[in-house]
This record gives C-alpha cells, sequence and structure tokens, in this order.
C-alpha cells in the first residue's frame, strides 16, 4: 500500500498534478489547492501509483509525497 499526500502549506496551486491525474489529484475550488482525492489517499494499483510518482516528480514545489 502506497500513501499519497499534498502538502497545502507548500502547494502553490501549479494544477499539474490534478490535470495530469485527476483520479487522484483535485484542485479545490476555494483555496486554488490541490487535495488528494477522497478514497484515493491509498493506493495499491500499481498503473496509479506510477501516475502519483510522476506527479510527485513533475510538481515545481514539492508538494507531493508518495511514501510506502
Ligand atoms: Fe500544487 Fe504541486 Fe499540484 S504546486 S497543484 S501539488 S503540482
Amino acid at each position: 500500500m502506497v500513501t499519497v499526500e499534498v502538502d497545502q502549506d507548500l502547494c502553490i496551486g501549479d494544477e499539474i498534478c490534478a490535470s495530469t491525474v485527476p483520479d487522484i489529484f483535485e484542485m479545490d475550488d476555494m483555496d486554488g489547492l490541490a487535495y488528494v482525492v477522497d478514497g484515493n489517499e491509498e493506493l495499491d494499483d500499481e498503473s496509479l501509483v506510477e501516475m502519483a510518482r510522476e506527479a510527485e516528480q513533475a510538481c515545481p514545489v514539492d508538494a507531493i509525497t508518495v511514501s510506502e
């Protein structure tokens, strides 16, 4: 099982995560920051894990953490 987190204190609303992996990340209309979609905080689907890791790499401010 892999855990996905977004640190809203770091997120600057770049939206790369939500636009490339909308199954895992979504933007909040109120604060303009990214959040993990409800129910996807823990992943065991390998293809989703891979996409989460790519978003982790792509985020310009390292706000995404994907951990075992
Ligand atoms: Fe925020 Fe990084 Fe996504 S800045 S919107 S967590 S790509």
